[in-house]
């Protein structure tokens, strides 16, 4: 089973990029880059089988997946993983670009529809998390199936966009309306995943 979180976002702006202030030089990039870690690591551990795909509207599209990395270099702190990827996003001089644990990242100018049809195609079940959708616990998942799932950015506006709305993919929330962190979203979704397979409700959000 191999399970893909897609994030879009159109506010990421590095032009004053500052390390020091991830937040308000970068347009949320933190936002993004906690989505990235809470996809791709398990206990400070690459995940395999997951893929975490960010369509940043004024850079492109970045595509992370387990086997692209070194664990041994990986960068699993976030002012740390932000930095590389900030270096990445800029398009490196040769020099330092040997030294960035995240080079391999895959950079596409691929759009999130196609890319959403490019899945589909391929038989992966997709859903939009969003906080008014239908109780995700009542998903039931088959190991055999592949997954994508659509989460908003700090705003979450995307989502409730006609376009995504056109193309029928049915939202889910995690059982309550209330707004989490995108990042704490993707780690309770994981946990959700793995308990469906191992019958263990231990999640119980109340
Ligand atoms: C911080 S929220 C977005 C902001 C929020 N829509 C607001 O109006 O304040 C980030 C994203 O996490 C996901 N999310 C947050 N809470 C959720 C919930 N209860 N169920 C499903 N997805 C949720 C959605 O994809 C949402 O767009």
């Amino acid at each position: 089973m191999k399970t893909v979180f897609f994030i879009k976002s159109e506010t990421i702006n590095l032009s004053n990029y500052i390390l020091k202030d991830p937040t308000g030089s970068t347009g949320r990039l933190d936002v993004i880059t906690r989505c990235a870690l809470a996809a791709l690591l398990n206990n400070f551990e690459l995940e395999q089988n997951v893929e975490f795909w960010a369509f940043l509207d004024n850079y492109g599209t970045y595509i992370f997946k387990y086997e692209l990395f070194q664990q041994v270099i990986f960068p699993i702190s976030e002012l740390r993983f932000m930095d590389y990827f900030v270096k990445v996003i800029q398009g490196l001089d040769e020099g330092s670009k040997k030294k960035n644990p995240l080079n391999r990242v895959i950079i596409t100018d691929i759009d999130i529809f196609d890319a959403i049809e490019k899945l589909r195609k391929k038989g992966f079940q997709a859903y939009i998390l969003h906080e008014k959708g239908t109780e995700f616990s009542q998903e039931k998942f088959e190991k055999d199936k592949n997954y994508l799932f659509i989460i908003g950015n700090q705003l979450g506006n995307f989502l409730d966009s006609k376009e995504l709305k056109d193309t029928g993919i049915s939202c889910v929330s995690l059982g309550t309306s209330q707004s989490y962190l995108a990042s704490s979203v993707i780690k309770l979704i994981k946990l959700q995943i793995i308990d469906s397979f191992t019958n263990i409700k231990n999640l119980k959000l109340t």
